[in-house]
């Protein structure tokens, strides 16, 4: 697949999932060449289908870390350029001391925490070397806040926070940049194996949906090139946390 060189490249992982998705949909639609990447081959394929055919799918298990650069090599050799990684794939699992499940939690840490961390690493070496690019990671409000049960994937969330803030420190003075969006309950597929859906728990009639996160990937990316947006929190009304 080839496509002019002028045109700017997004890599998405977890571009199958709520998020990763509408911000697929929203680069696509404001003209952007993707390379989209999770597991399920299928449900890429279907997402590409939908979009067009500036799209290049790389179906992986991101924890296997050989995968990032994977992606990397599939942005230039598909579209001769690498403009933006949304660090997005990950999951989250909860549960009390007694009966969180551990080797999930474990799981967890492989992708939110050492994929993301591989991924940020790969894409930023590159941009360094370009001058230019841009890193956003998916954080979350529970990357600056903990709540009991939730302190594993707190966590991982705040190890994205401090090599967010790191990473942005060292390319102060470059134009390569790197924000972290922290959103409060989005929903997505994320809850799907809850009994009870955090919404109800905690009592959000309107939780954010999909597409105001990549309303908010599209503000970071709209910026002038003087200025540096490193954290965006967005939460959905009535959420107290
Ligand atoms: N939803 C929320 O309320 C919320 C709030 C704050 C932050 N976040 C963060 O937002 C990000 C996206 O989550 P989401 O809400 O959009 O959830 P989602 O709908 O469940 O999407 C998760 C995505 O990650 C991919 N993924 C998971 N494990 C993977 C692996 N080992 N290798 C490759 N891809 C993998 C999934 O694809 P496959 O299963 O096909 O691999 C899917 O595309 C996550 O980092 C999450 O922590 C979500």
């Amino acid at each position: 697949m080839t496509d002019s060189t002028s045109t700017k490249t997004a890599v998405i992982t977890g571009a199958t999932g709520g998020i990763g998705a509408a911000v697929a949909r929203a680069l696509s639609q404001a003209g952007w060449n993707l390379v989209l990447t999770a597991r399920s081959a299928e449900k890429l394929q279907a997402l590409a289908s939908e979009l067009g055919s500036r799209v290049a799918v790389v179906p992986a298990d991101l924890t296997d870390p050989a995968v990032p650069a994977a992606l990397l090599s599939a942005a230039l050799t598909n579209f001769g350029r690498c403009d933006l990684c949304f660090n997005n794939a990950g999951f989250l699992e909860t549960g009390p001391i007694e009966s969180i499940d551990i080797e999930r939690v474990c799981a967890m840490v492989r992708i939110n925490v050492e994929a993301a961390f591989r991924v940020a690493y790969t894409f930023l070496r590159h941009f360094v070397r370009e001058n230019a690019g841009h890193l956003i990671n998916t954080s979350s409000i529970l990357g600056t806040k903990v709540r009991p049960t939730a302190g594993a994937y707190a966590g991982t969330k705040y190890a994205i926070e401090a090599l967010s803030e790191a990473l942005r420190m060292e390319l102060a003075k470059t134009d390569v940049q790197v924000s972290s969006i922290q959103p409060g309950l989005v929903m997505t597929g994320l809850h799907d194996h809850w009994q009870v859906h955090p919404s109800e728990l905690m009592g959000i009639a309107e939780p954010l949906q999909p597409a105001d996160i990549a309303r908010m990937v599209l503000f970071l990316l709209d910026q002038p090139p003087h200025v540096r947006i490193p954290k965006l929190m967005i939460l959905p009304k009535g959420h107290e946390i």
